[in-house]
């Protein structure tokens, strides 16, 4: 075990490189001035302290108290006019401050029933809750009282792991426990550009031994992959990637990879100014994969789900067979959703076809509408319905270019071909 290493940091300096709104910072003063009279041990965890040691900005701090908060959380929320918003069964806390959410976490033991299941948790001391973690760099605490008022305390060897650069886990069955940590270390590696430490390959290799990656749940499997998206800055996503393949990360997961491509990214880049957040991590998922049954199931597409995207698969087959017919083809696509129009576009076969529709076709749409027909005295609605779909077509062909030429066409079908 490596020899204790305790390095004084004044509070003010600390805070200097934390991104967070005075009003939190404030409440860290009350919490600790709280926990201080009552001879409790408050202190930072994890990546802050990381962070802080790297010369990064603190974007996020966790708090975390020997002992029971709800002892002092009343007192502080009513002094500040907060409100507890939940408590959860790892015994940690989210308070709400101003329009600030907080995280409040307990000292805490982990047991793990058996791999890759959430564990059960019981209040401990800082020993075993620096011990539960899972990486060196992550397992360094900032103290906020004493015994260890501000000050970094590294019991694990961190702060040589931060200098150094390397990834190395607590215990080498730290991914036995918890295999989603496979997925951390590498975001971290590639975040820092860090290198794994031997002991990275030998906790990989035992976690695979007892299978424990294919045990991770859909759910928390398919979480920990979008934070590659949702955490990490998109010009990092390649070389993520690059990693996963390198050491054949998917596979140990029970998935079937798909050969990602660097210009894959310009794909998601477009799709993620255009979708929703979740859309993008749909599509993000998907783009990481070969599509079939099984690895949809394994990322926690529900059944539904899948049945859908193997609609969507008919269709844009039939998208393809229709390709003589330029109308049909856009109305086929247009019942395909956009996340999943943009994974098309990753299959070569698929690319042409919905690069024009996305790009052009999905804008054509006839300039005059239902209106204008009535005027010409077309009642039937449904015969108005047919000829908006015939200018469309004519649009699509590029034969119809202002509204004029629109109603001159609209014209010559109702008085002249009917
Ligand atoms: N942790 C862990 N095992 C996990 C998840 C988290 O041991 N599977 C611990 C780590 O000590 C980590 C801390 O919980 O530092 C907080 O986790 P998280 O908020 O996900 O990470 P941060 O430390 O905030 O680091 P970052 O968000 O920059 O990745």
């Amino acid at each position: 075990m490596p020899d204790e290493k305790i390095v004084s940091i004044p509070w003010d300096e600390f805070v200097s490189k934390v991104c967070l709104r005075q009003e939190i910072l404030s409440l860290f003063e009350v919490l600790r001035k709280e926990a201080e009279s009552r001879g409790l041990f408050l202190y930072v965890a994890g990546g802050p302290v990381r962070d802080f040691l790297l010369g990064r900005e603190i974007m996020d701090v966790d708090l975390v108290l020997v002992g029971d908060w709800e002892i002092i959380l009343d007192r502080v929320l009513s002094k500040l006019g907060g409100r507890l918003l939940m408590r959860s069964q790892f015994l940690t806390y989210k308070v709400q401050l101003g329009g600030e959410t907080i995280d409040l976490a307990t000292a805490r033991k982990e047991y793990y029933s058996q791999p890759a299941v959430l564990p059960q948790v019981a209040r401990a001391g800082l020993e075993d809750d620096i011990w539960r973690r899972d990486f060196t760099i992550n397992a360094l605490i900032y103290g906020l009282t004493s015994p260890y008022r501000e000050k970094i305390v590294d019991k694990v060897g961190g702060i040589e792991d931060i200098k150094k650069g390397i990834i190395r886990p607590l215990h080498e069955k730290s991914f036995i426990d918890d295999p989603t940590r496979i997925l951390r270390g590498l975001r971290y590696k590639v975040r820092f550009a860090f290198n794994f430490g031997e002991e990275f390959f030998r906790a990989l290799k035992l976690a695979e031994e007892v299978s424990s990656p294919l045990s991770l749940s859909p759910t928390r499997l398919s979480q920990e992959l979008v934070n590659f998206v949702k955490k990490e800055p998109f010009h990092l996503l390649y070389h993520l990637i690059s990693e996963l393949k390198m050491f054949e990360i998917l596979k140990k997961f029970g998935l079937k990879e798909r050969n990602f491509e660097e210009d894959d990214l310009i794909v998601l880049a477009r799709a993620r100014g255009e979708l929703g957040e979740k859309e993008f991590q749909k599509l993000f998922l998907l783009s990481l994969v070969e599509l079939n049954e099984q690895n949809l199931a394994r990322l926690g597409f529900g059944n539904e789900e899948r049945s859908q995207i193997e609609k969507y698969l008919k269709k844009i087959e039939e998208g393809l067979y229709y390709r003589d017919d330029i109308l049909k083809t856009v109305e086929t696509l247009e019942r395909i959703p956009l996340f999943f129009l943009y994974r098309l576009l990753l299959e070569a076969r698929f690319r042409e076809m919905v690069r024009e529709y996305l790009e052009k076709w999905r804008y054509v749409k006839p300039l005059i509408g239902g209106y204008d027909l009535k005027a010409l005295g077309v009642t039937d609605g449904k015969r108005i319905g047919e000829i908006l779909r015939e200018i469309r077509r004519m649009k699509l062909l590029g034969k119809l270019n202002s509204p004029s030429e629109e109603l001159d066409f609209a014209k010559n079908l109702i008085f002249f071909r009917n």
